[in-house]
């Protein structure tokens, strides 16, 4: 079954079709303009985006919204990470982190299936971890560069490979394409 995956982030797409490869589902990119509500809430956010784009596309679609939690900034850049990687990128963030002792975060994802017509399915993971000191490694995109996975030394940008096995997103992917292999 062909499902739109309304995004304008490739590498999104790429993880989302890696994992969904082995089943019969298609995911088809939809790059549309979407105008992001604010909200603390990535699931407000990603419910409210489903909505438009279902109704803009007239098919069932997936929307993902995702963001890096920092304990010591009161969760900042939370649902503010796209736009705040736009204005100061990760060098931004540990610049504003530079003397604080405590650099705790938290990567969320929110993975929202909705068909026209019925309710939405919401999926969410998280991967906690910590803010390196320096940014390090040149793979994925975003805030890898600065983030190191809990009980791990290394950087996402360094290791994709941890990416691949236990990311927020790769989480919440598994958790719908398990709903979705009994349910569509
Ligand atoms: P949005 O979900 O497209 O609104 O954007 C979330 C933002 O959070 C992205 O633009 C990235 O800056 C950041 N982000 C989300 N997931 C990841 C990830 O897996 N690695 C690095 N940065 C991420």
């Amino acid at each position: 079954m062909k499902i739109a995956f309304a995004t304008g982030n490739k590498n999104k797409v790429l993880e989302l079709k890696k994992i969904l490869e082995k089943t019969n589902i298609q995911i088809i990119q939809k790059n549309i303009e979407i105008e992001e509500p604010r909200s603390e809430s990535l699931q407000e956010i990603a419910i409210t985006k489903a909505n438009y784009a279902v109704n803009k596309l007239k098919m069932s679609v997936i929307v993902e919204d995702s963001g890096l939690f920092i304990d010591s900034l009161n969760n900042f850049p939370g649902t503010y990470s796209h736009w705040v990687y736009d204005k100061i990128g990760y060098i931004g963030i540990i610049n504003l982190i530079n003397k604080i002792k405590t650099r705790k975060a938290t990567f969320k994802a929110v993975i929202v299936y909705l068909e026209p017509n019925k309710k939405p399915q919401i999926f969410t993971g998280e991967k906690q971890g910590t803010i390196a000191l320096e940014s390090k490694g040149v793979d994925g995109f975003g805030y890898d560069p600065i983030f190191i996975p809990k009980n791990e030394t290394k950087t996402w940008a360094e290791n994709p490979n941890s990416k691949n096995q236990s990311s927020h997103r790769q989480m919440a992917i598994k958790k719908f394409t398990n709903w979705a292999t009994t349910n569509l």
